[in-house]
């Protein structure tokens, strides 16, 4: 999943969000326009070579691509690894009603052993941490490591390679010294929610956001952005971990790949962090293609160049002009 230069698709947006995203571009919200959309991306080629992985929605399990080939067959051939989307959306907290609680606990062992049998090898659990007047509350953040741990386990015990995210959004008006403190003690709660689990850390992959200012102040410069997010992973992750991948969390998509170029030049992380990143790798091609067949190959040469981007900046190999 960490292979060197390459890094994971987040191809697994619930119905709601696929169907928004078609619908900001002017396609229909059909199921049929979603599998084109996965269609897009899936059969780019070329994508093996900077995708290790592909977190997929229930959805696009059972679907085909256009020549009648179920997507599973296509990226086994591809040798990309197989990876979904287990929770099941956030409701609002009863203990605290502007926070919510990700759910999906109750059936998830039949959930994986199903998965596993389809040939996925990992999976994604996403808690969403909002940062606002009085929030995060200490409980609510507990609740979602305690799920994001029972997750991280079940995942194990059937043989999936666990991804935790712990979402910090960035909505909202914050600054960035807000979002590092936020961050540091979601992980370090998770962590330690983890540890009361049998869980093998060097098997887990964290996915989590960056520290970024909320999206209402200026943005920080790529430098700051680093230095704050290396500090923030530095003492609330256990060295032993898997590997860390990061969302992009609505930033532009060149700004995610700036950033992630320059937490991997300070060279701290016990571990390289590379991409997992949904809106910063597929959105650029999604608005030229806008469900239009006659736009599918220069879609995808606008995709094929964010992954090679995205590629270069995990290994600090990136600059700007090569945009
Ligand atoms: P973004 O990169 O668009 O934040 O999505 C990543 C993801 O997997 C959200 O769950």
């Amino acid at each position: 999943m960490l292979a060197p230069k390459k890094g994971l698709l987040a191809a697994d947006e619930s119905i709601k969000s696929a169907s928004l995203r078609l619908t900001a571009v002017g396609a229909p919200s059909t199921e049929e326009y979603r599998r084109r959309y996965r269609e897009l991306f899936i059969n780019t080629d070329g994508i093996q070579n900077y995708v290790s992985g592909i977190i997929l929605h229930d959805e696009t399990m059972y679907q085909m691509d256009n020549s009648g080939r179920p997507f599973l067959e296509v990226l086994k051939e591809k040798n990309i690894l197989i990876g979904i989307k287990v929770d099941e959306g956030t409701q609002v907290d009863p203990d605290s009603e502007n926070e919510t609680v990700t759910e999906g606990l109750d059936d998830l062992e039949e959930r994986l052993q199903k998965y596993v049998a389809k040939g996925a090898v990992f999976a994604k659990w996403r808690a969403v941490i909002k940062i606002g007047e009085n929030l995060p509350s200490l409980g609510n953040i507990k609740k979602e490591a305690k799920n994001l741990a029972s997750y991280a386990e079940l995942c194990q015990k059937y043989g999936l390679v666990p991804v935790i995210e712990p979402e910090v959004l960035r909505e909202g008006n914050h600054t960035i010294t807000e979002s590092e403190a936020v961050l540091i003690q979601t992980l370090k709660t998770v962590f330690e929610a983890i540890a009361k689990k049998n869980v093998d850390l060097s098997g887990l992959i964290l996915k989590t956001s960056m520290v970024i200012a909320g999206s209402e102040q200026e943005k920080s410069a790529p430098e700051v952005v680093a230095k704050a997010t290396v500090r923030a992973l530095k003492i609330s992750v256990p060295q032993n971990i898997g590997g860390i991948v990061f969302l992009s969390g609505g930033q532009e998509s060149v700004e995610a790949t700036e950033n992630l170029n320059a937490i991997n030049s300070i060279k701290e992380l016990p571990r390289r962090a590379t991409y997992s990143y949904a809106r910063a790798l597929q959105e650029d091609a999604l608005k030229i293609w806008a469900g239009k067949e006659e736009n599918v190959s220069e879609a995808r040469k606008i995709f094929l160049h964010r992954l090679k981007m995205n590629s270069l900046a995990s290994v600090a190999e990136y600059s700007p002009e090569l945009e």
